[in-house]
């Protein structure tokens, strides 16, 4: 097992890709703390996951919350050795309707919430003096703009920014941080996606899914376990030498 004895929290995990990289940690032989703002939804994913997972309740935009949520981690597991910073918000306008709300929302958990967990993830970690592992989510929407996508496409790329600067920042306290930009993966959140689309595209629904994953060159859209290796590698001790990446993991849709 590659992640024995380890202690992660991974953000937004109750559901979705969180919740698979939470199963493939367990299986590795980590403790993972189920951190999410629905914390109903964390509960029943923790009581499904079994022995090793826990609930937290964590908003990432309340930094008292991101307080309370490392802190509850390190009562129950005694250390942090893995962040995974997954919890994100997607919306979807013109350039000529996206509203002061939707942009404050995104950046606010998207980008702020990253940054800030991350710090309070690192101070612990450089407390504990033994370095860590620090994996943000980013995505293809990061590598390059996209007209209805305007605020999501720039909240992305400023996490692949963040990881950069606290990828080289944190090395020196042997804290890995790299990021993962997957492509199109099928689940509720695509189902949101797909529906907006279906708006503002007069669309029917489902038909923007199915486009998106014709045109993925392995030939559909990801799963959440596509991403699961790349998961468990970037908070093993196999990736100790890997700083401040964001790797793709999209069927190819994007190759820089
Ligand atoms: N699904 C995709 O196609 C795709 C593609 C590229 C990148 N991503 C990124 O991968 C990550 C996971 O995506 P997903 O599809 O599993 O998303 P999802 O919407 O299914 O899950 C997001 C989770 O975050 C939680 N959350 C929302 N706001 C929160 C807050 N303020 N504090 C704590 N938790 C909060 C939600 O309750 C939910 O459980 C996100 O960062 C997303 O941007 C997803």
């Amino acid at each position: 097992m590659r992640l024995e004895g380890k202690s992660a929290i991974i953000t937004g995990a109750a559901r979705g890709i969180g919740r698979a990289f939470a199963e493939a940690y367990l299986r590795e032989g980590a403790r993972v703390a189920i951190a999410d703002i629905n914390l109903e939804g964390a509960e029943r994913t923790a009581a499904e996951l079994g022995e090793g997972a826990y609930a937290v309740r964590l908003d990432v935009t309340d930094q008292a919350s991101i307080e309370a949520a490392v802190g509850k981690v390190v009562e129950r597991a005694g250390r942090v050795d893995i962040l995974v910073n997954n919890a994100a918000l997607f919306d979807l306008a013109p350039i000529v309707e996206i509203t002061r709300a939707s942009f404050d929302r995104l950046f606010s958990i998207n980008v702020a919430g990253t940054l800030f967990t991350l710090q309070a993830v690192a101070r612990q970690m450089i407390a504990q003096g033994e370095g860590g592992k620090i994996i943000n989510m980013a995505s293809q929407a990061g590598r390059r703009g996209e007209a209805l996508v305007a605020v999501y496409c720039a909240t992305k790329a400023a996490v692949i920014s963040l990881t950069q600067s606290a990828g080289l920042d944190l090395i020196r306290h042997g804290i890995n941080v790299n990021a993962i930009a997957p492509g199109v993966v099928d689940g509720e959140h695509w189902d949101g996606v797909d529906a907006l689309f279906a708006r503002y595209e007069n669309r029917p629904l489902g038909e923007k899914k199915r486009l998106v994953g014709e045109a993925v060159p392995y030939g559909r859209m990801g799963r959440a376990e596509d991403l699961t290796g790349m998961a468990v590698f970037l908070a093993s001790a196999e990736a100790d030498y890997i700083v401040a990446q964001t790797y793709n993991v999209d069927g190819g849709n994007w190759m820089s």
